[in-house]
């Protein structure tokens, strides 16, 4: 068998483990065996690639610079994943995206140099017919285009994620035809392209392109920016395919399209959960024109300190706790677990309420109350507990602010309307960690905090739910 077969049989078996991946991935029980498919899809498919290099007679410098670039990844790659806080997993994979984006741009850029030197070395009617000339024009195109939109989107992304710059959104005047107008520049730029391939016209397209990231990115407010994440995922799975399609690379196409039609699929679902339109999101914000956050006088609020907390939950009989980015931040999970068996020892009713996106990437709560090992048959999703809360005694708000946020329910007029929320106000009593009186990630402030029935617990989440674990006596039968 020739080493072209084999390289081909193995990129077949890599796309199968990545499609295991993907399945094993989208359920707690099976995430990590997902996981581990990945990883062996990915061996299978770097072994194959550097034993089909080595075929094609890339040796010497060659083959030192590639093994060079794979050792330097990859230990860069274990590095951050080492080290980086689960806070910080979404802007690191924005800043990732942004690699794949402009990996595509490069790859784009090199098929149509590649294709000029034969040209004018005369050998490319030789290589090509005009037809399929066009066609490798077009995909040069479309690459570079797909490719540097991810790439900019993605660095904008990133420093809205890692609060470098402010997330509000950008409003430029008639930023909807700014957007239109760059996509039918690309539209008609490529036909130029295809017809007659000139360097300034790649270089009018990448500036285009790029221009387009960040304004698509930077003109959508803080509240939808789970949305852009997904979404800039897709992107980046469609530039993976394009340079697939350039380097003649079919396992390239077959990641680039499961990564493309998952992250679509998944920009999709959280739009329906978030009351979005996927159309406007995917368009820059197209067509919502919110207003600014209006800062109104809500009243005062008031505070409970931690034994006062610890009284209440001691007297309630159910009790739900709506974790969000707060806790994430403090690493409160342990001892909201230890608060939980506290409290079902004593016989209270505990589950969780998890908002689809609460914290700061999908299934970021689900995350960490599995690794503090809080039984996944109390942690309910919005829908499932929403109708209950009117019936729960207590509701611990443990470091969430936008997701039970009410002026998203009242108030038309709030950048976050529409969107659904956790209606933790309809409980008994609300209590509310966090360390201010400061506004969420959507930079919107929260009547909440001044409902009769609200009270706030100030201070790390960590250290207050130690507090209150403090002040709670023992259960009766072990005192
Ligand atoms: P947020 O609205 O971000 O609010 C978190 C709150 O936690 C803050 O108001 C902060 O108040 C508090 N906090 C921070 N550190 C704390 C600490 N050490 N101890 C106690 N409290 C602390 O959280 P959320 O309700 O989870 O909503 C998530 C937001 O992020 C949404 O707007 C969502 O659209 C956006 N977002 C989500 C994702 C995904 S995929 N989940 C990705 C990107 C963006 P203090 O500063 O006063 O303590």
């Amino acid at each position: 068998m020739s080493v072209e077969t084999a390289a081909a049989s193995a990129y077949l078996v890599a796309a199968l483990l990545f499609i295991l991946a993907l399945a094993g991935l989208s359920r707690h029980e099976t995430a990590k065996s997902g996981n581990l498919f990945g990883i062996a899809g990915m061996v299978v498919a770097l072994v194959a690639t550097v034993a089909l290099a080595i075929d094609r007679n890339i040796q010497g410098v060659g083959l030192g610079l590639m093994v060079a670039a794979v050792v330097v990844g990859a230990a860069i790659g274990l590095q951050r994943a080492r080290v980086v806080q689960m806070t910080g997993m979404p802007e690191l994979i924005a800043l990732l995206h942004s690699f794949v984006g402009l990996a595509a741009v490069l790859v784009g850029w090199n098929g149509y140099l590649g294709v000029e030197r034969d040209l004018n070395g005369g050998e490319a009617q030789a290589l090509r017919s005009a037809q399929t000339l066009g066609i490798h024009h077009a995909e040069v195109f479309i690459g570079v285009f797909i490719g540097a939109v991810t790439f900019t989107g993605s660095i904008v992304a990133y420093l809205k994620l890692s609060a470098r710059i402010n997330s509000k959104p950008l409003v430029l005047p008639g930023k909807n035809y700014l957007n239109l107008g760059a996509l039918v520049l690309f539209a008609a730029l490529t036909i130029w392209f295809c017809i007659s391939p000139q360097l300034w016209l790649i270089i009018a397209v990448t500036l285009v392109a790029l221009l387009l990231g960040v304004h698509l990115v930077a003109s959508i407010g803080g509240g939808d920016m789970p949305v852009v994440v997904s979404m800039l995922n897709s992107y980046s799975g469609w530039a993976a395919a394009a340079s697939g399609f350039l380097l003649e690379n079919d396992l390239l196409i077959i990641t680039g399209a499961l990564v493309g039609s998952s992250g679509a699929y998944l920009s999709y679902i959280m739009c329906k959960a978030m009351n979005r339109s996927f159309v406007s999101v995917i368009g820059g914000g197209f067509g919502i024109e919110a207003g600014p956050a209006a800062d109104k006088d809500y009243g005062e609020h008031r505070e409970m300190s931690a034994e006062q907390v610890a009284e209440v939950l001691e007297s309630a009989r159910s009790v739900v706790i709506t974790p969000g980015y707060g806790m994430a931040v403090a690493q409160a999970q342990y001892g909201v677990a230890e608060l939980t068996r506290s409290l079902r020892d004593r016989g209270v009713e505990v589950r969780f309420g998890i908002h689809p996106v609460a914290g700061r990437l999908p299934g970021h709560m689900n995350v960490l109350l599995a690794e503090a090992k809080v039984p996944y048959d109390i942690v309910l999703e919005m829908d499932e507990i929403n109708d209950d809360l009117a019936d729960t005694d207590v509701v611990l708000v443990i470091g969430a602010n936008d997701t039970v946020n009410p002026a998203a329910a009242d108030d038309p007029t709030s950048p976050i309307a529409g969107m659904p929320v956790l209606r933790v106000w309809e409980a008994g009593q609300v209590i509310i960690f966090k360390r201010s009186m400061a506004s969420g990630y959507a930079g919107v402030q929260n009547p909440l905090f001044f409902r009769e029935n609200s009270a706030m617990l100030f201070g790390d989440a960590k250290d207050r739910v130690q507090d209150i674990l403090s002040a709670l006596p023992s259960p009766v039968g072990q005192r």
